[in-house]
């Protein structure tokens, strides 16, 4: 996939654009789409500048991004969450990423995210492995559920779910050693990926949320499935573990 090569510098150019409204945040223009999902100048503006550099890069493929939505070429496409975690950035906090990924023909096939807080890029290509700048990266070999630590999320629809996921995560709770909520699902999967939490789950979201963190999360030998444990990426009910923890979870979902 050597064709892709300009993608690395793309999503860090995106992070400096969002770094420069990150450190004035004072002035930062903000809305609301829904009484609990946020959208930004700086979401605009990384989007923006990502859907214009990747059409000028890779003029074939089309564009799905979170808040300009899809143009018509959706077979071969870019999937793009400018912000994952605008809340934790309106509130100056340093969770937040940047998460690209490549389509092609409905298989998952690049996936980029970066977190420029920390300058931590996340990569991976299909068959390839994954990275995290540059060095090869692995699931954790955790293989006890009472030993993990691990992640979740709270969609800004739970409201009106039955299934809001309050119940799922006191009884998981109960049985690890730790939980994290981060608030940046494409940033989750990749602590995921390279073993800095053993596992995560979260319901409700798009694909454009998982779908870069999915791919390198394979890549990196985590399990990607549904809560029923059916293989494949789920936005609307994805648990991505790092494999030992998978059939301790399923029964707890
Ligand atoms: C949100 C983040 C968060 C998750 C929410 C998402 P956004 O994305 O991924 O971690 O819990 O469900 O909506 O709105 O900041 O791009
Ligand atoms: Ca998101
Ligand atoms: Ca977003």
């Amino acid at each position: 996939m050597s064709q892709i090569s300009a993608l690395p510098a793309i999503i860090r150019e995106a992070g400096t654009i969002a770094m420069s409204y990150f450190k004035n945040l004072q002035s930062l223009a903000i809305s609301k789409k829904t009484p609990r999902d946020l959208v930004t100048e700086a979401d605009i503006a990384v989007e923006r500048f990502l859907q214009r550099a990747l059409r000028d890069a890779y003029p074939d493929y089309g564009f799905w991004g979170e808040e300009s939505g899809q143009n018509a070429d959706q077979r071969n496409r870019w999937i793009v969450d400018p912000i994952d975690g605008t809340h934790s950035f309106a509130k100056g906090q340093y969770f937040w990423s940047i998460s690209v990924a490549l389509e092609l023909a409905g298989e998952l096939t690049v996936g980029a995210v970066y977190v420029p807080t920390v300058d931590d890029l996340y990569y991976a290509v299909r068959g390839q492995g994954a990275t995290k700048n540059s060095e090869p990266i692995h699931v954790s070999d955790e293989p006890r559920l009472s030993d993990a630590m691990i992640a979740t999320g709270f969609a800004c629809v739970r409201q009106n779910r039955p299934d809001n996921n309050l119940e799922r995560f006191c009884r998981i709770a109960l049985r690890t050693m730790g939980q994290r909520r981060f608030g940046s699902a494409a940033m989750d999967i990749c602590m995921v990926a390279d073993g800095q939490v053993d596992a995560f789950w979260e319901q409700s979201l798009n694909l454009y949320d998982v779908a870069a963190g999915a791919l390198i999360a394979q890549e990196a030998g985590a399990t990607v499935t549904d809560f029923q444990g059916r293989p494949g990426v789920f936005p609307d009910q994805i648990l991505v573990t790092n494999g030992k923890l998978l059939d301790q979870l399923l029964p707890l979902m």
